[in-house]
């Protein structure tokens, strides 16, 4: 019975993930588009394709426990992405949106890394290895981005634009 309702919660939890994608996947072409420094694009871009596949591995994971992702909409996700429309929509000049971008972008991350780490986990509990392995793949992908970022963050363009010193502190 409690075991049944715990792979009920895990579903839940996978169903909101693949709903987080799906969202993101429509969302990141408009913050690449928005982006102005190249290496903040070009992470945007990267991003969008691995996204593209961590859909697809939801999608097989769905297929291996024989199951339909719920209809459910992510509304956490819903509410980081108008966070980020506004960032996109705000006039500021260049270098301060994409520092926005940026802070948009990780929130974001930080959101499926809880979110990954939490389904692994439950995965792992129900003895569902093979899942687990798959979701820890997308969750090293998370948080890979989220350090890409804050290596974008702290290296050249805020360097040049914003505080010429802010490379010697951080
Ligand atoms: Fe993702």
């Amino acid at each position: 019975m409690v075991q049944n309702a715990f792979y009920k919660l895990f579903l839940k939890e996978i169903s909101d993930l693949y709903s987080a994608e799906k969202q993101l996947v429509e969302a990141l072409p408009k913050m690449a588009q928005a982006a102005t420094t190249p290496e903040l694009k070009e992470a945007f871009e990267h991003h969008l394709s691995e996204t593209e596949n961590q859909v697809a591995r939801l999608e097989n994971i769905f297929s291996m426990l024989n199951e339909n992702p719920l209809k459910e909409k992510c509304e956490a996700m819903e509410g980081l992405i108008m966070e980020a429309n506004k960032v996109i929509q705000n006039e500021t000049p260049s270098v301060v949106k994409d520092a926005a971008l940026i802070g948009a972008a990780q929130r974001v991350e930080h959101y499926e890394i809880a979110g990954y780490g939490v389904a692994k986990t439950f995965a792992i509990q129900l003895e569902l290895y093979e899942i687990a392995e798959l979701l820890k793949e997308t969750l090293a992908e998370e948080g890979n981005a989220d350090k890409h970022l804050t290596m974008i963050a702290e290296g050249g363009f805020f360097t040049a634009g914003i505080n010429k010193r802010a490379k010697d502190i951080s």
